[in-house]
């Protein structure tokens, strides 16, 4: 029988790092040389919505020029051929995940490359700019904004993934800072449920001292090797 039988893995920005994304807290605060409150939460929004629409459309056009790297893709292999029961979280937004080769990945952060309706409240699959106001393809008002989770809001389906972790019996944190709550409690979560718990980061996170184990390195190098243990079991 595997070690491990259910398994939660949770991604942040550094696991796109050598993919040329930059990561959030890498630039002192700034992010793409804007403040977190302009262009990510939303008051941002209210207060200039062609600078956070042309920001995101930016960001959305960017993910063309770049593509994923080898941690993306041994997550996906992991995927493919892990026997038990897989839950891939990613705070991120871009789609490196899937172009990786990931079939289910949970963007609990959403997506660049998904509209929300703020008059229907539909998602819609999104590769276009938002910031010449295009109708929504589902009730046709100008009213679409990125479909990103701002500071303040909600993330993605939480309840579904704190069930994963309270039954996951190995929990797996990549390349995030550990300083975004909730994402930054669910090493807790999971080790309160008995969960084996490994950091793989460049450095040691806020949170390190949560983990059971903990690597330090390139996500790059660090992710495909620890497939190959896993899988190797
Ligand atoms: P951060 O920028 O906070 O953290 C990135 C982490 O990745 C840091 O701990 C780096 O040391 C690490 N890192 C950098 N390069 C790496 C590499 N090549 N291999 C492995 N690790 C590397 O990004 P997140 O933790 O993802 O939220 O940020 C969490 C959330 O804060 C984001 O989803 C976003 C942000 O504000 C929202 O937008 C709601």
């Amino acid at each position: 029988m595997a070690e491990f039988e259910r398994i939660v893995i949770l991604t942040g920005a550094g696991i796109s790092a050598e993919s040329g994304i930059d990561t959030f807290r890498s630039a002192g605060g700034l992010w793409e040389q804007h403040r977190v409150e302009d262009v990510a939460t939303p008051e941002g929004f209210a207060r200039d919505p062609d600078l956070v629409l042309n920001f995101y459309d930016m960001r959305r056009e960017a993910l063309s020029k770049v593509g994923p790297n080898p941690a993306h893709e041994a997550l996906a292999r992991l995927e493919t051929e892990f026997a038990g029961e897989l839950l891939l979280v990613t705070q991120n937004v871009d789609d490196l995940h899937e172009r990786g080769g990931s079939r289910h990945v949970l963007h609990m952060h959403g997506e660049l490359k998904s509209a929300l309706c703020t008059s229907c409240e539909m998602r819609s699959p999104w590769d276009a700019p938002l910031s010449d106001r295009p109708p929504c393809p589902v009730c046709r008002a100008p009213s679409l904004r990125p479909d990103v989770v701002w500071f303040g809001e909600m993330p993605y389906q939480m309840n579904r993934i704190y069930a994963s972790l309270s039954e996951a019996d190995l929990f797996v944190s990549i390349g995030t800072s550990g300083a975004v709550y909730p994402a930054a409690g669910f090493v807790q979560e999971a080790r309160v449920h008995g969960a084996h718990t490994v950091e793989l980061n460049l450095e040691p996170s806020e949170g390190n001292h949560f983990f059971a184990e903990s690597r330090h390195g390139p996500a790059g190098t660090l992710v495909p090797q620890w497939v190959d243990e896993v899988l190797q079991h």
